[in-house]
């Protein structure tokens, strides 16, 4: 067999579309007509040579990049080549792998090309201040949308750091009540003694050290939007007294047998399993069904890929911009890292992580290696246990597909399974 031959059925393998031509004639035509990446020449060829087709190339078509073979005779041409703009030279006789790895090092260098163009897009991807193209953001992003002209409450549930106080401001500002005002209320954070009078008010002399009448947090909340953050650390008593609120939509100051009629949207956050509470009689079932009559489930990042590298580039240029250190450039690696990173700590971890990462950066470049070691050999020391195998294999697949540029061929034979068993996984998995 050829070589030619030989280097396209082993690239098609690997899930490369190939176009196999034998002069610069044939490969100008294909370069008209599609949209390619990568040209592959030998530097020696009929009529043209190889440094012609660079020029030519590299005045055309500025973003497609080069290797060019060389027989030893011709290296110091070969060099040269380098210089007119071909990524790479390699010297014959190379093997596959050699092959392979500079072409994959072209393939990770057009992804950042990318990566950067879509950076400058990025604010396509924000809406209501929020970063997301992943269907489950788009989701929410439709469901922000209906609820502006009215709701009661909302019941916002998602992992620590996934964003639940953002979608609640989100829903306040884009709402009918957004000229009301946004009062935050950390449950967790208020002692038991306290919280009744913290949220409702209580009257002058209602206990020892009531020297005065104060106001609680749902009437500085009145014609606007509660945040109830961390619902679930709210004694039993207090949940009793908030499902009357509900219902009734009045309050009672501590002290006081007046009631006050409120009008005011409620949202709540919890990053428990509500049911799982209320399950071992710690989270009332009445109240939960009051608060849940609309829910937004924040997926955690990592089920959220899609939207990694937007918010990587949200966040490097948010702190570039603050740090004035305006040409960073983060290294084709920290992406893929990123992809399969856990993110126990979800967007906010994300977001410290690129700060800390940016005020230390030194040379123009981050790179891979500059990450925490966990990070870096993906080493999870956090919720792994909760994943399943199906989950595994999920992940799996979406990574190899990627690896394969989609090609399900190449992929369901690195899998070891047939195209159809793939087929079938992809449907079960809801992988598009
Ligand atoms: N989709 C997003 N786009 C841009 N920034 C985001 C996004 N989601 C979260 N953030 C940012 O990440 C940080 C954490 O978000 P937020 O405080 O809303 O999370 P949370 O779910 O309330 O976390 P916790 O449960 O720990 O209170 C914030 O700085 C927020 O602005
Ligand atoms: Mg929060």
């Amino acid at each position: 067999m050829e070589t030619q031959e030989i280097l396209t059925r082993n690239l098609e393998y690997e899930g490369y579309r190939v176009h196999s031509v034998s002069s610069v004639e044939e490969a100008i035509i294909i370069l008209k007509n599609n949209s390619l990446d990568l040209i592959i020449t030998d530097f020696k060829m009929p009529k043209v040579t190889g440094l012609d087709l660079i020029k030519f190339v590299k005045d055309h078509y500025h973003n497609l990049e080069i290797i060019m073979i060389t027989g030893y005779p011709s290296i110091d041409s070969a060099k040269n080549a380098i210089k007119y703009g071909a990524y790479e030279y390699l010297l014959k006789p190379f093997t596959d792998h050699e092959l392979l790895e500079t072409i994959q090092k072209v393939v990770q260098k057009i992804k950042n090309r990318k990566n950067k163009q879509n950076n400058i897009n990025d604010n396509n991807f924000m809406q209501f201040g929020i970063i997301g193209k992943s269907k489950p953001m788009l989701k929410i992003f439709s469901i922000i949308e209906k609820l502006k002209n009215n709701f009661d409450t909302v019941l916002i549930t998602g992992e620590s750091g996934t964003g639940k106080e953002l979608i609640a401001r989100a829903l306040h500002y884009n709402g009918y009540r957004s000229n009301g005002p946004f009062v935050p209320v950390n449950c967790a954070a208020i002692p038991d003694s306290l919280f009744e009078s913290e949220l409702f008010g209580h009257v002058k002399g209602s206990f020892t050290g009531a020297d005065y009448s104060k106001l609680g947090f749902f009437q500085s909340a009145n014609n606007g939007t509660i945040f109830l953050d961390e619902i679930s650390e709210m004694s039993p008593l207090l949940q009793t007294k908030l499902l009357r609120v509900l219902q009734n939509k009045e309050i009672y100051m501590v002290g006081s047998a007046k009631p006050q009629k409120i009008d005011i949207q409620i949202i709540a956050s919890s990053n428990q399993d509500l049911n799982e509470l209320i399950q071992q009689n710690k989270f009332r079932n009445d109240l939960y069904y009051r608060l849940n009559v609309i829910n937004i489930t924040l997926p955690p990042l990592r089920e959220r890929t899609d939207d990694i590298i937007i918010l990587t580039n949200f966040f490097l240029n948010k702190y570039c911009n603050e740090y004035n250190k305006s040409d960073l450039v983060l290294e084709e690696d920290i992406i893929e890292i990123f992809q399969n990173y856990q993110w126990p700590g979800n967007i906010r971890e994300m977001e410290n992580l690129i700060k800390r990462i940016v005020i230390l950066a030194e040379g123009k470049t981050i790179k891979g290696v500059n990450l925490p070691d966990h990070m870096k050999y993906n080493l999870d020391f956090s919720n792994n246990y909760k994943q399943s195998l199906l989950d595994i294999e999920k992940k799996h697949i979406k990574k190899v597909l990627n690896h394969c540029h989609n090609n399900k061929t190449a992929a369901a034979k690195i899998l070891g399974i047939n195209r159809k068993t793939l087929r079938e996984k992809l449907i079960k998995f809801k992988i598009v």
